[in-house]
């Protein structure tokens, strides 16, 4: 596995394995790996003939106040998952690699990048949508891998790379939990053990709506005020929203009767978590 830190590099790099046709697979990461991640990388083996994962925490997308000082960095245990993963390339870029001057250029997917996290996440999509961009112009993959979990994110890349005609396919992955069903995120590390017994009324919540549009429910206000309750039960929490979705729009549905998407971000101390799933009329959830 090679390390590399250049943009030209990474470039010449992978050459020799576009010109000989080799399926070529990106897993764009903020580092500090764990099971969400090295989810996408199997995947991505699966189907690639070479893996490729970026590591790079992108100040782009992080607001004043957000935790870009603190977030974990873990290189070596992320350079050693790689290897052991399968992975023949890992670049990791310094910030001054990747934004050498003033970005001048940068791309907004619009109306997706305002509801949702967009809502107190001020320039964040468009931060993700930048260096995503930036990324696959870099390694130019055939096929980029995403999780479910950023659902709001997925959305917003699909449509970027649809508008701009870009040359890659964009695979969405489903969201890797622990066994009592906490979705896995770098930010569960900021969470005390209060905070994370408490935390898994997000994910319950959300396994209750799909529980009851099974069973016929389909008013997404009262759907929304259930497991809004079921999260407060829980403790302390600072709830920043519960909403019921389009799959594509990411425009609230007010009655569940196609596909929709719950998705909830809730604070417990300085932890945001975000988490979702799929609604399916009288279908089985994820
Ligand atoms: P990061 O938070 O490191 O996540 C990298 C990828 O891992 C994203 O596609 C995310 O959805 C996926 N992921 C995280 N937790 C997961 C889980 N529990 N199950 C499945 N997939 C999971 O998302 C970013 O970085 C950045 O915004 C990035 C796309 C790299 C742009 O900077």
């Amino acid at each position: 596995m090679q390390v590399i830190r250049t943009i030209e590099q990474v470039r010449q790099a992978l050459r020799p394995a576009r010109q000989a046709g080799r399926r070529v697979g990106l897993v764009p990461t903020m580092g500090a790996l764990h099971e969400g991640h090295w989810s996408l990388v199997d995947r991505a083996r699966q189907t690639c003939a070479e893996v490729a994962v970026s590591i790079f925490v992108n100040p782009l997308q992080f607001g004043t106040g957000e935790d870009i000082d603190s977030y974990p960095q873990t290189e070596e245990h992320d350079l050693t998952g790689c290897a052991e993963h399968g992975c023949a390339w890992v670049f990791a870029p310094s910030p001054q690699e990747m934004y050498p001057d003033q970005v001048l250029t940068s791309v907004t997917v619009r109306r997706l990048s305002t509801p949702l996290c967009g809502r107190t996440r001020t320039g964040h999509f468009q931060g993700v949508a930048t260096v995503v961009c930036k990324l696959l112009n870099i390694v130019l993959p055939d096929v980029a891998f995403f999780g479910e979990k950023d659902y709001q994110q997925l959305v917003v890349i699909r449509r970027m790379v649809r508008d701009l005609n870009m040359p890659v396919e964009i695979v969405g992955c489903p969201t890797v939990r622990e066994p009592d069903g906490l979705a896995v995120s770098s930010r569960n590390a900021y969470l005390d053990a209060d905070q994370r017994s408490r935390a898994v009324s997000i994910s319950a919540a959300l396994r209750e709506a799909v529980d009851a549009v099974k069973q016929g429910a389909h008013d997404a206000r009262r759907l929304i005020a259930d497991a809004e309750q079921r999260i407060t039960r829980a403790g302390p929490v600072d709830i920043e929203y519960v909403e019921v979705v389009d799959l594509d729009t990411l425009e609230a549905v007010e009655t569940i009767d196609r596909p929709a998407r719950m998705c909830v971000a809730a604070k417990f101390g300085r932890a945001r978590l975000i988490d979702n799933l799929p609604l399916y009329v009288g279908g089985g959830a994820q």
